[in-house]
This record gives structure tokens, C-alpha cells and sequence, in this order.
């Protein structure tokens, strides 16, 4: 029988999804099962499904000699290395189109919460500190007026622009066909978002030299990768006031949080949530398990993102 081994608990039931001929091998937890653990899995695995936490290297297609697809639970394929499958013949899916409106939601809440300093007044009243309504109490960026810039208009960034018009910003756009170039769009922006994937040439696209580049008081946006974003020099870019704050979902080295971040009332600090929706995470699975399902059946995948040859 076909083995499927699913490195975590699901928002749906794998086994309902592929069907009877697919047997699957369910880590049913909240967290990653260790290197070692999963290497063990996938040495008697045909088919694996992975998280973002996966990183599925050449070490591990080693380990899994009867691997045939690897259907990866995220748009983004930063965690697989792809030429290295398809060398093998071994298939990779992601999950485009189910990401998106969830995604540039969240990208929104961020810009707000920065903008409009909501974690700032939020901890004042917990902690006890609102003592009357002042009219010089955290003001912050109007967003009618103001300018928006989008670093790669791919369809995350695309369902972020349309939201934008409601709010009557402005906006200007990059993408690796078109747009205005990156320095320029840094320099005119009063909030700049990120939305490419992460690649040899997206990491660290937002380094020293570029947040230089940014305007004074402009907030950064990351609701992609965090490696896109030279963390260290965020902090530093923050602690000068050169930026206006920054609004992240994503972090260099996830989970962990550069510590001249944690501590700053500037920022606003989420656990990888762009997805986390219901709906979105209930069809993520279901395109990652069907698409695995169709590999191991001898069907070509529906979302792959390499072309392998039988
Ligand atoms: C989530 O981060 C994704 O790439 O889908």
C-alpha cells in the first residue's frame, strides 16, 4: 500500500481526503516531529506532506528512496529544495489561490495595528494606564492620503492593493516584470509591504542600505518571509527612529524573535498567522492531501511546482 506520511495534525482528516488506496502515516501534533523523527518517517514514505517547518533537503530525499511527491502545505517552497526533487522525478505542490485573501487580510491588520498604534493602546489599558480621553493620546499615521508601496505584485500583493483603494491610499507596485523600481518606491512610501516569495535573490532585499532608502517614519510590512528582511538591521533602523514602525508575521530565524524587537512599543508581533483562517487552513490541507493523493495514483498533480518527467 502507498504511504502518505502527514508531518502534523490537520484542520482536516488526511485519510477522508486521499481515500482508501493512500495509507497514511499521521504526525497528530501541534508541533513538528524532530529531524531524526521525520527522516525515520519518510525513509517508509511515498508521499509526504509538509509544513513550512519541513525543511526537505537533499539529506532527506536521501533518507526516502521511494519518495514520489512532496506536497507542500503553504504557497511559499523556501523549506524544499526543488531542483534537487525534480532530479529525483519526485513531484512538488503548493497551495496558491487558497493563501491569498486570508493573507492580504492580515497584511491590512498589521497596517493598521502599526499605523494606528493598536498594541500600544491595547497594553496601555491592561496595564492600567488610561486615565482620561486626551486629544494628544497615540496618534498616529493617517491612511487616507498616504502612500502605499508593494514589494512584488504577485497575487498576495495584487488582493493587498485592491483592499488599499477602500482606504483611499495611494499605491505603487514593484514585480520582477514591471512597476517602479524598488529604491524608488522605498523613498516615496509612507508604508511599505512585502509580498515576494523567498529566493537566493529576496534574501535580505530589505537590508541596511535599503531601509536607508526608506522615508522617515515609514512603517515595514512582512506578512512573506522573514529572511527577505535583515532583522538586525530593522532593530537598528527602529532604534535610530528612522523608521516609524514595523508590523511582522514572519521573523529571520521562526520562531525565534530578534530581542531588540520583543521589547519595542513600535512594533507589532504575530506567530506566522497570514493563513490562519478556517476556510483557508480547511483548503490548504485539502489541495496539499488531494494533490499528493493524485501523484501516488500515477494523476498528475493539479498545483505542482516543478515538471517531472516519468
Ligand atoms: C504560508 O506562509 C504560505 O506560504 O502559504
Amino acid at each position: 500500500m502507498l504511504r502518505l506520511f502527514v508531518a502534523r495534525k490537520l484542520s482536516v482528516d488526511p485519510r477522508r481526503v486521499v481515500g482508501p488506496e493512500v495509507d497514511v502515516d499521521l504526525w497528530d501534533d501541534e508541533l513538528p516531529p524532530s529531524r531524526t523523527e521525520l527522516l525515520a518517517r519518510v525513509a517508509r514514505a511515498d508521499g509526504l506532506l509538509a509544513l513550512l517547518t519541513e525543511k526537505v533537503d537533499r539529506e532527506l530525499l536521501e533518507a526516502a528512496p521511494s519518495l514520489r511527491v512532496v506536497a507542500n502545505h503553504a504557497v511559499g517552497v523556501d523549506n524544499v529544495d526543488v531542483p534537487a526533487c525534480t532530479a529525483r522525478g519526485i513531484w512538488v505542490t503548493n497551495t496558491p489561490d487558497a493563501v491569498t485573501e486570508s493573507t492580504a487580510d492580515l497584511t491590512w491588520a498589521l497596517i493598521l495595528a502599526v499605523a494606528r498604534r493598536l498594541g500600544e493602546g491595547e497594553r496601555l489599558l491592561r496595564a492600567g494606564r488610561y486615565k482620561a480621553w486626551t486629544p494628544t493620546l497615540l496618534l498616529g499615521l493617517e491612511l487616507r492620503g498616504a502612500t502605499l508601496g508593494i514589494v512584488g505584485l504577485g497575487r498576495i500583493g495584487e488582493a493587498v492593493a485592491r483592499r488599499a483603494r477602500g482606504f483611499g491610499m495611494h499605491v505603487f507596485h514593484t514585480t520582477s516584470r514591471g512597476g517602479i523600481p524598488l529604491e524608488e518606491l522605498l523613498a516615496r512610501s509612507d508604508v511599505v509591504t512585502l509580498h515576494c516569495p523567498l529566493t537566493a535573490a529576496t534574501r535580505h532585499l530589505i537590508d541596511a542600505r535599503r531601509l536607508a532608502q526608506m522615508k522617515r517614519g515609514a512603517i515595514l510590512i512582512n506578512t512573506a518571509r522573514g529572511p527577505v528582511v535583515d532583522e538586525a538591521a530593522l532593530v537598528v533602523a527602529l532604534e535610530s527612529g528612522h523608521l516609524g514602525g514595523a508590523g511582522l508575521d514572519v521573523f529571520e530565524n521562526e520562531p525565534l524573535v530578534h530581542p531588540g524587537l520583543i521589547g519595542r512599543e513600535d512594533v507589532v508581533l504575530l506567530p506566522h498567522l497570514g493563513t490562519a483562517t478556517h476556510a483557508t487552513r480547511e483548503q490548504m490541507a485539502t489541495m496539499a492531501l488531494t494533490d499528493a493523493a493524485r501523484v501516488l495514483r500515477g494523476e498528475p498533480p493539479q498545483h505542482p511546482v516543478n515538471e517531472v518527467h516519468p
